[in-house]
């Protein structure tokens, strides 16, 4: 019989790391794509994943209800951003990518088999070793919520309901489009032709401040403003393109949503006009109000109450950024409650 010694144990595990270098040096190991990988390697990448992702999701506390009103935005950045690799309804997977190894999955049949938290791990952080990419930034949770939100609509979704969500009626993106046209096009499937934005988070930008918009398009493409969404549209689009795209957003009539939002509306009038003196809140209209202000100073007028208080929760939290103004925002965020952003959703997005 063979007796095993501790020792004997402790000298093989100490050499193995060595045989293996030894076996990679002198090629043994195939690193060619061409042929895939072992069965069983493919098999245990999968497994580590699954189990790393079910392991990591128990630290992820999904929201209340997964944001509905994120669904439109969602499906058009996953037609630029997802949709290469994965397909979508209606849009089969590339050739090339049908090559890649291991193969992105059409992600319809696989879906039902994550939780919503175990989605969110995934989305956020990506899979190492796949090519399978982390969300652009890793400041925008709400964002990758939304995400996950479309995820779970997109089994049961038709071709006609995804082109809808996703184009809006325009012509599919076209990548590194350096013609004003095109780019239009590309903007109108969140934004609409118009700028009213197709979802309660897609801000309504027509009739907007020319300067602001340029300057926030600059943000987002050089990470200032942190968004997972237009940091690709903003970097698609050709920048010396940007100026006449504000242009042309900023002068389309103002449009303003007919949604009525929850929200004392009086009570946010009176903080619009005249703050909150005794914890230095200053009163927004000061800065947001009138035509003669700073050019940069956004109009929030008739925008959609969901959009503003996500973008005031952001401020508060510290994780909005935005143009070199954008500190001046962050310690009156910071001061307010969240029933006061309610009410001050309601009072800007209910003006004319
Ligand atoms: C460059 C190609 C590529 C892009 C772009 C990409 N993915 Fe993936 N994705 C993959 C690959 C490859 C896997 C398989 C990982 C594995 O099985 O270990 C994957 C896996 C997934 C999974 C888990 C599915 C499963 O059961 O294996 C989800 C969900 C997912 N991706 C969503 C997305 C979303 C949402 C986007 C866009 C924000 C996206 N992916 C962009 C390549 C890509
Ligand atoms: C896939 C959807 C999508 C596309 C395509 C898109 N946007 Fe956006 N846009 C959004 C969303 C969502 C936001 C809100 C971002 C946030 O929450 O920070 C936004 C915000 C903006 C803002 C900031 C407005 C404000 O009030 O602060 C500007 C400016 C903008 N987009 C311009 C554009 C332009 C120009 C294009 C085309 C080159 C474009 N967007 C393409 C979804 C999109
Ligand atoms: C001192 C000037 C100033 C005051 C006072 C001020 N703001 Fe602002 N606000 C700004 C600036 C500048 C920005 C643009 C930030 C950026 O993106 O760079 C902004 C942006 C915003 C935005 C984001 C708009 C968008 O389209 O994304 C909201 C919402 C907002 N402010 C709400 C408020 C509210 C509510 C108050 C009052 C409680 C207020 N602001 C007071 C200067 C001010």
């Amino acid at each position: 019989m063979i007796r095993f010694h501790w020792k004997h144990i402790a000298i093989a595990l100490a050499i193995l790391p060595f045989a293996a270098v030894f076996g990679a040096w002198i090629g043994f190991f195939n690193i060619a794509a061409s042929t895939g990988h072992w069965q069983i390697t493919d098999w245990f990448l999968h497994f580590a994943m699954r189990s790393a992702v079910r392991t990591y999701s128990l630290a992820v506390e999904p929201p209340e209800r997964l944001p509905a009103e994120g669904i439109q935005p969602s499906a058009g950045h996953f037609e630029r951003g997802c949709a290469i690799c994965h397909g979508a309804p209606g849009v089969p997977q590339s050739p090339a990518v049908q090559k890649m190894l291991p193969r992105p999955p059409d992600l319809a049949p696989v879906i039902g088999t994550w939780t919503d938290a175990e989605l969110f791990r995934i989305v956020k952080y990506g899979v190492r070793f796949t090519g399978m990419p982390a969300w652009p930034t890793q400041q925008r949770d709400d964002e990758v919520w939304a995400m996950v939100a479309f995820l779970r609509v997109l089994p049961r979704m038709d071709a006609r309901t995804y082109g809808e969500l996703a184009m809006g009626g325009e012509e599919s993106p076209a990548m590194h489009a350096n013609d004003f046209e095109a780019t239009v096009a590309d903007c109108a499937r969140c934004h609409a032709r118009d700028g009213r934005g197709r979802s309660a988070l897609v801000p309504i930008i027509s009739g907007q401040r020319e300067e602001y918009l340029r300057a926030s398009l600059e943000a987002f493409a050089e990470g200032k403003r942190p968004s997972g969404v237009m940091e690709l549209a903003a970097v698609e689009a050709d920048r010396r393109l940007w100026a006449d795209l504000a242009r042309h957003f900023a002068s389309q009539p103002r449009v303003s949503t007919s949604a009525a939002a929850s929200g004392d509306a009086a009570r946010g009038r009176q903080i619009a006009e005249f703050g909150i003196p005794e914890r230095k809140v200053p009163a927004c209209l000061s800065c947001h109000g009138g035509s003669r202000r700073n050019p940069i100073y956004p109009t929030l007028a008739g925008q959609h109450a969901e959009y503003l208080k996500t973008q005031l929760r952001l401020f508060a939290a510290g994780r909005r950024g935005g143009t070199p103004f954008a500190h001046l925002m962050e310690r009156t965020a910071k001061a307010l409650e969240e029933k006061e952003i309610e009410d001050l959703a309601a009072y800007f997005s209910s003006i004319k």
